[in-house]
C-alpha cells in the first residue's frame, strides 16, 4: 500500500485515458464556452423575427379602395364617425344660420314662410340638390364641404319645417 502513494495512475491503461481526458476536457469546455457566447445573440429565430417584425411595423396601413372592388369591412373608427352623423339642427347651427339667419347675401330667412313658399314649392328634391352643389348665391353645402350631402339634406329639412 505505501509503495503505492504519491500517484494515481497505475497501469499504462490508465496513462492513456488520463492523457485522452487532459485533450478533450480543454475543447469541450472552449466549445461550450462560445456556445454560450454565440447562443445568447441569435436573433434568426420564428418567435424572434415576429417580434422584430412587430415592433417595426407602420402604425397605419393604406388601404386602396378600388370602384368595383368590394369595399372591405371599415375600421372601427370609421364607423363611429358614420354613425356619429350631425343631425339637422347641428347641421343649421354650424353652417346654414349665418346665411338663413339673418338673410345675409339674400338668402331665405329661417322661418319667412313667405320667402320659403315659392322654393319649397319647387320640391324637396331640388332643394337638396341646391343645397348640395349650391345655387346663385347659396355656396354649396353653405360652404361647408366637409358636411356629408345626408347632413346637408337633414339642414334642408330643418329649414322646410321652419317655414311651414
Ligand atoms: C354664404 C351664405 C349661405 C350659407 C352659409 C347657406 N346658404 Fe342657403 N342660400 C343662400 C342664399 C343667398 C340663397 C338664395 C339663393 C337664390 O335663390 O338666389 C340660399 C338658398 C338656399 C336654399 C333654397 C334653394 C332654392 O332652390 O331656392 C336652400 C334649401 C338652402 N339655401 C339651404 C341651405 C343649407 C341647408 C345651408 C347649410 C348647410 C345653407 N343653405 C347655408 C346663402 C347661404
Amino acid at each position: 500500500m505505501s509503495e503505492e502513494h504519491g500517484t494515481l495512475i497505475k497501469t499504462p491503461k490508465q496513462l492513456i485515458v488520463v492523457c485522452v481526458l487532459a485533450l478533450v476536457t480543454p475543447v469541450a469546455i472552449a466549445l461550450l464556452g462560445a456556445q454560450l457566447v454565440t447562443g445568447s445573440k441569435r436573433i434568426d429565430t420564428t418567435e424572434d423575427k415576429k417580434s422584430v417584425e412587430q415592433r417595426v411595423k407602420p402604425v397605419g396601413e393604406l388601404v386602396k379602395l378600388e370602384g368595383a372592388a368590394p369595399a372591405p369591412a371599415p375600421a372601427a373608427g370609421v364607423v363611429a364617425v358614420a354613425a356619429k352623423a350631425k343631425s339637422g339642427d347641428e347641421v343649421y347651427n354650424e353652417a346654414c344660420v349665418a346665411c338663413h339667419g339673418t338673410g345675409a347675401a339674400g338668402a331665405p330667412k329661417t322661418g319667412d314662410k313667405v320667402a320659403w313658399a315659392p322654393r319649397v314649392a319647387q320640391g324637396v328634391a331640388t332643394l337638396y340638390d341646391h343645397a348640395i352643389k349650391g345655387f346663385k348665391a347659396m355656396p354649396p353645402k353653405g360652404g361647408a364641404s366637409a358636411l356629408s350631402d345626408a347632413e346637408v339634406k337633414a339642414g334642408v329639412d330643418l329649414l322646410v319645417a321652419k317655414a311651414k
